[in-house]
């Protein structure tokens, strides 16, 4: 099978181009917007031409079907509000790429998807999670973004063509780049994943009393944004015991009720993310959360409430994709590729609910993503593609 390099590359930069934050830049290309959705139209074009059948499921990820049974390569193509150009629509192009390739070759069928809504404006990779079977359609019609609108109504604009039976595929391999600094400080090529952390993602809610900003007097405050942010600064000594360097949590949004210098906030809402490699620490992490949280809340004689906790499991990739992946790695990488676990979360932990899964990465400069700075070395792309082609042919 022969991959053409720069065809996968054009149809990378022109997938690029929409949501485009500036020439040479990121995307701003969020489940379900316009700009998702044109992008989606675009790819389903490219199946086509490829000779693969296009169906979208309700929730509105892309398949383009080879004959049955098949291989299942691709990501996802929404992004961050602020993202790279390549977090999820390397895999897709890459796998388009490999499809073609082996069509043309005469070799064997593979399929390509794009998930919808990997980055979670409604959850925690929510496409993958409805077809995987760990999210109901009607329990994650419900879930809101952060400005209110709900999934089912966002997703009112999918142009649905059916369900896709997952039993037609034989398994599952995700190429994507690394999202951090392991391999372009090493000077590697290829990571191939051995486990993805697992997660677990919540809002919380302070409220105290909404007040004016020059009368109240500082010890009678019941500020909701000095609530989230006494839980911030006490919550890294409370995990202490508890987490290790490969641990990580996040407060990456917070709205403050009512949101204006002269109003000592009423209300914060936050997210509260965190992730392990080890499922019980997640648990033990969500008790301290928990307890932490109603301890400052009563400090200030404030209420706290919990939204509902979503999440998904550490999972190990399967060791016979992953060692085509290594043997192939050898080939192309000699020497210059490690075996790695993946912090980012993938498609690919939804998907190993329903087949085996596997998953390559290529390094990510200065380990940069989830930023409109995010970006790889062509050689690096490229080198990752020709591994995902040597893999297929072997399998
Ligand atoms: C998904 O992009 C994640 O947050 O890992
Ligand atoms: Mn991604
Ligand atoms: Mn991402
Ligand atoms: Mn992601």
């Amino acid at each position: 099978m022969q991959v053409d390099a720069g065809r996968f590359l054009a149809d990378l930069h022109k997938l690029r181009e929409f949501g485009a934050a500036g020439v040479g830049r990121g995307v701003v290309r969020p489940a379900y917007s316009e700009a998702d959705m044109a992008a989606r139209d675009w790819l389903a074009q490219r199946m086509r031409e490829a000779g693969l059948r296009v169906e979208v499921d309700p929730m509105g990820n892309l398949f383009g079907l080879a004959d049955a049974p098949s291989l299942l390569m691709g990501s996802h193509s929404d992004s961050q509000p602020e993202g790279g150009w390549l977090d999820g629509a390397l895999g897709v192009i890459a796998a388009l790429e490999v499809a073609r390739a082996s069509r043309e070759a005469g070799g064997p069928a593979i399929s390509v998807v794009s998930f919808q809504d990997e980055e979670g404006r409604f959850g925690v990779t929510t496409g993958s999670a409805v077809w995987g079977g760990h999210l109901a359609q009607d329990v994650a019609d419900l879930l809101c973004d952060h400005n209110g609108v709900t999934l089912g109504e966002a997703r009112s604009v999918v142009p649905a063509t059916g369900d896709v039976d997952p039993v037609q595929f034989t398994g599952f391999i995700e190429m994507h780049i690394e999202q951090g600094p392991v391999m372009d400080s090493t000077g590697e090529q290829i990571g191939v994943v051995s486990d993805i952390v697992g997660i677990r993602d919540m809002k919380i809610t302070f409220e105290g009393q909404q007040n004016h900003a020059g009368t109240t007097p500082m010890a009678l405050r019941q500020d909701a944004f000095q609530a989230v942010s006494t839980f911030n600064q006490a919550l890294a000594e409370r995990f202490a015991n508890v987490v290790t360097p490969a641990t990580v949590w996040t407060i990456g949004h917070v709205s403050l009720h009512p949101n204006a210098s002269s109003i000592v906030p009423g209300k914060a809402v936050f997210s509260m993310q965190w992730r392990d490699g080890d499922a019980d620490r997640l648990g033990r992490m969500e008790q301290i959360i928990r307890d932490l949280a109603q301890e400052v809340a009563d400090a200030r004689g404030m209420r706290v409430s919990f939204g509902k906790m979503l999440g998904l499991e550490p999972v190990a990739m399967d060791m016979r994709l992953r060692k085509a992946l290594e043997t192939s790695a050898k080939t192309v990488a000699p020497n210059k590729w490690r075996v790695m676990p993946s912090g980012a979360l993938h498609d690919a932990t939804n998907v190993s609910r329903l087949m085996p899964v596997a998953m390559l990465f290529v390094p990510s400069i200065n380990g940069i993503s989830h930023a409109f700075e995010e970006d790889t070395d062509e050689a690096d792309l490229v080198a990752g593609l020709k591994v995902l082609a040597g893999a297929v042919a072997a399998l």
